[in-house]
């Protein structure tokens, strides 16, 4: 009979010990779908893990001595990392939230309950945590990950694409209204109509604080000398006011676009604001425009926008 001392199973992760291991694993389960801000984030954690593992002892008893929270649960087979799920405590509305990421199965272990185990673990742990909600983000084309969640009773909230620019021309367009810088008193419309594109329980984590966008001097004197100055247009078709784009920079590998328009307007928005913003991107920069998936698909393409990516935004009251 073999007998082996090595772990199988299920276990909380190490962050002093386990991270290489887990960056490994995250990118041979996201090569095909890793952008540039994954590869970002892949250098960060292989950083951190080798500043971790020089001072392994001192990392551990801190963990203890602190109570650290747990960041997430791997599963070993032989002592070997292959499977992961990462937890990410945040607060959402004054009430603790988790969000679930990285849930990741080595391709020789799939389809053996791995990603169950992993994601129940999450969702028992986040309960007895005395969360509020469980919360995670998965490609629309991710059939097995979907599958998954749901029938861990997770639901599905929205789902959201990303459209970027620099990967296709814009077709010629006519231009259909007049832009022109946002004026303050456009300011009450834009704020409603932001948060109709971008409604709060979706901006708690996207890069977006729609009131910080509120016209004021002093904010604005102070973001011109960081260079962060988030840039506002309006749009107009005679004396009505069909919407407004905001081009904000970001220390990601794109910026930001965030559309203001209601429904009705959101087409001819697009069509006359966005070629306005691509044409004044900050040098070598591409934008990203966050926007409800499956709407004014054609008018994004027109503009030159290429679809990135869709996201399905699942979570699970606890
Ligand atoms: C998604 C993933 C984590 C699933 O891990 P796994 O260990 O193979 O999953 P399990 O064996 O625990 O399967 C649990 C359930 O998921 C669903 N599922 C998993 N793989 C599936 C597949 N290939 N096709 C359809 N459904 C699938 C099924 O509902 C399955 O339940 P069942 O076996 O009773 O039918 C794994 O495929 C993976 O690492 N994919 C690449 C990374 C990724 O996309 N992660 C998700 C990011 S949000």
């Amino acid at each position: 009979m073999t007998f082996s001392s090595l772990h199988s199973g299920l276990r909380p992760l190490h962050r002093a010990r386990d991270l290489m291991a887990v960056a490994n694993l995250i990118e041979l389960c996201f090569a095909s779908t890793m952008d540039a801000d994954g590869r970002l984030y892949l250098q960060q954690m292989r950083e951190t893990a080798r500043e971790a593992a020089a001072m392994d002892w001192a990392v551990s008893g801190l963990e203890q001595a602190a109570g650290v929270p747990l960041e997430g649960f791997v599963w070993e087979e032989d002592g070997r990392l292959v499977g992961n799920l990462t937890l990410i405590a945040l607060r959402r509305m004054n009430r603790r939230v988790f969000f679930v990421a990285n849930v990741a199965v080595h391709p020789d272990y799939r389809r053996h309950g791995i990603g169950r185990k992993l994601t129940q673990a999450a969702i028992d742990y986040t309960r007895a945590f005395g969360a509020w909600e469980t919360w995670l983000q998965v490609r629309a084309e991710n059939t097995p990950a979907v599958r998954l969640y749901e029938s861990l009773g997770f639901a599905t909230v929205a789902a959201r694409s990303a459209w970027v620019s620099g990967l296709a021309q814009p077709r010629p367009l006519q231009p259909r209204a007049l832009v022109s810088s946002r004026a303050a008193v456009d300011w009450p419309r834009q704020r409603e109509w932001l948060r109709e594109t971008y409604p709060d329980h979706l901006t708690w984590h996207l890069p977006l604080n729609i009131d910080s966008f509120q016209p004021s001097f002093l904010r604005d004197l102070m973001h011109t000398f960081d260079g962060s100055r988030p840039v506002h247009w309006s749009a107009r078709m005679g004396s009505a006011l069909l919407g407004l784009l905001t081009l904000e920079a970001s220390r990601l590998s794109t910026d930001n676009l965030w559309l203001a328009a209601p429904a009705y307007n959101a087409v001819d928005a697009i069509l006359t604001l966005v070629p306005h913003a691509l044409q004044n991107l900050r040098s070598g920069r591409q934008v990203t425009l966050n926007f409800p998936a499956g709407q004014c698909e054609s008018a994004l393409q027109a503009v030159g926008l290429t679809l990135h990516q869709t996201l399905v935004w699942m979570k699970i009251v606890l």
